[in-house]
């Protein structure tokens, strides 16, 4: 084989998917392992879909995306967050939240480029850094609750720094930041001149408080990052967006046209349903996260768990630390005696091997059976 690109050789392959290959292996394992909804998509929004192929519009679409679906997110984030956003030029139509991410990096970054990245957080977030040339400055959040705070973005500065990101409600923790939170946050990268990159893809899954977006607070150099796969159980649709500034669009468009060319056109117009009469689905399945949310928290606890109540997402994210085990020697044997399929925090932060992600989208009999099997396994330590 010829050489390969240097850059691609030193990423590693996600912790995530390595852990879930022994998993496939079995079928005895009830899996708390892969983050995504236990739904399958709202039929209305499949259905909606389905009528647009019957009517003959299986094409390519503007790179920007169909402008019906543009308006209707700029409508709802000036409705529900006060941001404004134009339509025609400020929002984009991508596949998913994980090519926003990429196309956040490229448009920005420039060869020693620091991006300041809390950990634990969701698994693509250094590599797409890496890729898009920049370093990755990672910020141990585990001793502020996995709340970035702005003691930790001071210190973390450099000369170098270009920019945060953040993901809130946080994927593998469940925290959520407060209204005060985030704009402690927004601030300090005002005060600072860094740009925000917030992928706020969960933020409509919050069980306590409202939603919040980082674009409320700000506009200049915030990067918006939202999809459909969490809350309208649309995973499998490919489909997200990005918001920002005309000047930074301009430019990021262009990677997304030579790269991808548009959203497939079935998910923009599924999207647009989910946007348009979905509200209700997504409120009856946050509420189903709630509940499951709050009978796994109180088990975890009562097994004797050290863990904190998630906010929002639908991740718990136990210490492991009291057992005596790594968080990566707690969940292969958990895989191997319990049964139960879990993630190490290895996973989501190289540094840290404390916790365990459980993923509690999954079915009631399912997680019912999944936390004995863990308290018969730590009755085992
Ligand atoms: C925090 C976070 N951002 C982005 C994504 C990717 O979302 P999408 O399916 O829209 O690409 C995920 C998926 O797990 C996630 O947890």
């Amino acid at each position: 084989m010829l050489p390969l690109s240097s850059k691609v050789l030193s990423i590693k392959p996600s912790g995530i998917r390595k852990f879930f290959d022994l998993v496939m292996q079995s079928d005895d394992i009830i899996s708390l392992g892969v983050g995504e909804p236990d739904f399958v998509t709202p039929w209305h929004i499949t259905e909606h879909a389905i009528y647009q192929l019957e009517k003959g519009y299986t094409s390519y679409t503007s790179n920007y995306g169909i402008i019906e679906l543009r308006r209707e997110i700029a409508a709802q984030l000036e409705k529900e967050f006060a941001a404004f956003y134009k339509p025609e030029s400020e929002v984009l139509i991508t596949v998913g939240v994980s090519e926003g991410l990429d196309l956040a990096f490229r448009t920005i970054l420039n060869p020693s480029d620091e991006v300041i990245v809390p950990v634990p957080n969701f698994v693509c977030y250094s590599p797409l850094v890496h890729l898009a040339g920049g370093k990755a400055i990672e910020i141990d959040t585990s001793p502020t609750d996995f709340i970035l705070t702005r003691e930790q973005i001071l210190k973390a500065l450099t000369p170098n720094t270009k920019a945060v990101i953040i993901g809130y409600p946080n994927n593998p923790t469940g925290a959520t930041v407060t209204e005060a939170q985030l704009k402690e946050i927004v601030n300090v990268c005002k005060e600072k001149n860094l740009w925000l990159i917030s992928d706020e893809v969960y933020n409509q899954l919050v069980y306590e408080d409202k939603p919040l977006s980082a674009s409320t607070y700000m506009r200049e150099n915030l990067i918006l990052l939202n999809g459909f796969s969490k809350a309208y159980a649309m995973t499998g649709w490919r489909i997200g967006y990005v918001a920002c500034e005309k000047d930074v669009m301009d430019q990021m468009v262009k990677i997304h046209q030579y790269a991808t060319m548009c959203a497939p056109i079935m998910s923009q117009y599924a999207a647009l349903e989910a946007l348009k009469h979905g509200e209700k689905d997504r409120e009856r399945m946050r509420q189903s996260y709630k509940m499951r949310r709050n009978i796994v928290y109180e088990e975890l606890k009562s097994i004797g768990f050290d863990v904190l109540e998630p906010k929002g997402a639908f991740y718990i994210f136990p210490s492991v630390k009291r057992f005596g085990l790594t968080a990566e020697d707690f969940a292969m044997r958990l895989l191997t005696e319990g049964r139960v399929a879990v993630v190490p925090s290895t996973a989501f932060a190289e540094g840290n091997n404390d916790f365990i992600r459980c993923c509690y989208a999954a079915s009631l009999p399912d997680l019912k059976d999944a936390l004995s099997r863990i308290k018969m396994f730590v009755n085992t330590l």
